[in-house]
């Protein structure tokens, strides 16, 4: 058991995406008044505490990613009251919560971008931005992408150019400037003073850029940079500067001024190796393990995913996080069901090979089953719970990802894992609301995998999620440690024993079930009494 027993070692937390999660006045958005409605929910499914994607004043280009007051709720999603409300109920109910920071870009509708526009070339307000001449009259400075597709400048009236790693109105600060760190350790005590448990940081490993910005060797436009992938040797002009470690130990002497919170990087395209320097005792408590989320379900390559993690986190007294599915990604019960997925980002559209559904549950469920007994913390995502799939026929005149403008519809983008979820079966929109209005359209396969249709039925996804939260509690597992079974594994199947309790995962075909109680498993009934079938995952008393 790790001595230290602070909660977001071993939490698990539950991402809401405000705009989809419960909509309280029937708009078609979801909102704070539709959280607080269905809280309860989420203390019976047994989490720790809850993140929550921006709610802030935004002009809601990229989805809240865009704000424009970072201190205060866009009337999309309510008030400051609506939030207050909302996190003193999650309080009554021990669940602790942690908002969005988004510091590396404002909207351009920010009155700091608003006044940097103002104040022309070479002013004190323009240097909180990026803001640079062209090469050769109408060229931009760099080469650099967005990571929305095309490129990361757009030209103002009087010629400068400003930096935009992701769309053109989300202009990126300069965190050179003394008075950009300043804002934000404001902005980090306006939201703790007022009670929240921690932050998640948004795009976390691009604050820093290289001095003199120059120009990327290799193009990538995914967040996640696979094909040009940051070393130690390599290094990237903007993904994961060496500097970034200054403003990291900033953002913790702030967070330290307050009990008990904690602060989560979300930091896509890094080695895990690289990644570990970021939690070191004086920096973020914990970073978003994408190698992790990434990782297919295959055993060999999820062992090697699980001991580099814990490895390399632990050099650093770090817990290591896991997660399988957030809102800018394809929900993994869908992910699962392909050999082969587009890559981080671009989505599933109606031309994609559509998947097989039951593939993707079961495998779906197995992955979090064996991700749930991990030591350290994890992150789930609005309806993962239900095992909800993604929404991957979704017509092109609802998309709204910037991705999908920005790629004349060649990357169709992350609305599919952003629908609505539904709650009720047989209400209007499933009972995102009382109207029947949806921001996205909600797919007809929804009503199945409705809350309603799964609460108190046994071997549902529900009660399933429900049984793993209780019983990794119960023993404690996230403050564990892990110990792989080496007889019991081989090619196709992975055992470890973890506080009491041994995880059997099954990648091949049927095993016979080690002795010992069975705690929780993803197959439903055994169909052969102590046979675990393929892509089955068992956790057993020791
Ligand atoms: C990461 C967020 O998760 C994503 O949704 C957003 O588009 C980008 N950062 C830009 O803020």
């Amino acid at each position: 058991m790790h001595a230290d027993e602070s909660w977001w070692r071993h939490a698990v937390i539950y991402q809401i995406y405000p705009r989809s999660f419960a909509d309280g006045n029937g708009d078609g958005m979801g909102d704070l008044l539709g959280v607080l409605e269905r809280l309860d929910s989420l203390k019976e499914l047994g989490v720790d505490a809850i993140w929550f994607s921006p709610f802030f004043k935004s002009p809601q280009k990229d989805a809240g990613y865009d704000v424009s007051d970072y201190n205060d709720i866009d009337p999309l999603f309510g008030t400051l009251a609506d939030f207050d409300a909302v996190l003193a109920k999650a309080h009554s109910l021990r669940i602790r919560v942690i908002i969005d920071l988004v510091p590396n870009h404002s909207s351009d509708q920010h009155p700091l971008f608003q006044a940097a526009l103002k104040a022309g070339k070479g002013s004190a307000e323009r240097d909180m931005y990026h803001f640079r001449e062209g090469k050769d009259g109408n060229t931009p400075p760099n080469n650099w992408p967005s990571v929305f597709g095309g490129n990361a400048w757009t030209q103002i009236d009087d010629g400068q150019w400003y930096l935009h790693i992701f769309d053109s109105s989300q202009p990126d600060f300069n965190w050179n400037n003394p008075k950009v760190i300043e804002f934000f350790h404001d902005v980090l005590r306006f939201w703790f003073d007022r009670g929240v448990d921690g932050f998640r940081v948004d795009v976390a490993h691009s604050l820093i850029k290289e001095e003199g910005l120059p120009d990327i060797e290799e193009i990538s436009t995914s967040m996640t940079g696979s094909d040009s992938e940051p070393t130690e040797e390599k290094p990237h002009p903007f993904w994961g500067q060496d500097g970034v470690h200054e403003i990291i130990r900033g953002f913790r002497k702030v967070s330290d001024e307050y009990e008990d919170r904690a602060m989560v990087a979300e930091a896509w395209i890094l080695p895990l190796k690289k990644m570990a320097k970021w939690v070191r005792p004086d920096e973020y408590h914990q970073t978003f393990n994408f190698a992790y989320l990434g990782t297919q379900w295959r055993c060999a390559d999820l062992r090697r995913v699980v001991d580099e993690s814990i490895y390399e986190f632990g050099q650093v007294g770090a817990p290591s996080t896991w997660v399988l599915s957030n809102h800018d990604v394809i929900r993994h019960v869908t992910r699962l069901a392909y050999d082969e997925i587009p890559k981080q980002g671009d989505g599933i559209g109606p031309n994609y090979p559509q998947p097989d559904e039951a593939r993707g549950q079961r495998v779906g469920r197995a992955a979090t089953a064996f991700m749930l007994a991990l030591p350290g913390s994890s992150y789930l995502y609005q309806g993962e719970e239900l095992g909800l799939p993604e929404h991957t026929t979704l017509e092109a005149k609802y998309r709204q990802d910037p991705t999908f403008f920005r790629t004349n519809g060649d990357r169709v983008g992350r609305d599919g894992c952003r629908v609505p979820i539904p709650w009720e079966a047989d209400a209007p929109a499933y009972g995102f609301n009382k109207t029947g209005k949806s921001w996205l359209p909600q797919p007809e396969n929804y009503r199945r995998y409705a809350r309603s249709e799964q609460a108190g039925v046994a071997g549902s996804t529900l009660e399933l999620y429900r049984r793993l939260l209780k019983v990794r509690k119960e023993f404690k597992l996230g403050l564990g440690s892990l110990k792989w079974v080496e007889e019991l594994c081989d090619d196709s199947t992975l055992v470890f024993d973890n506080s009491g309790v041994r995880v059997v995962a099954n990648f091949g075909s049927p095993i016979a079930l080690p002795a010992g109680e069975l705690l929780v498993t993803t197959q439903h009934d055994l169909t052969i009494e102590g046979v675990l079938e393929h892509d089955q995952v068992a956790w057993i008393r020791l």
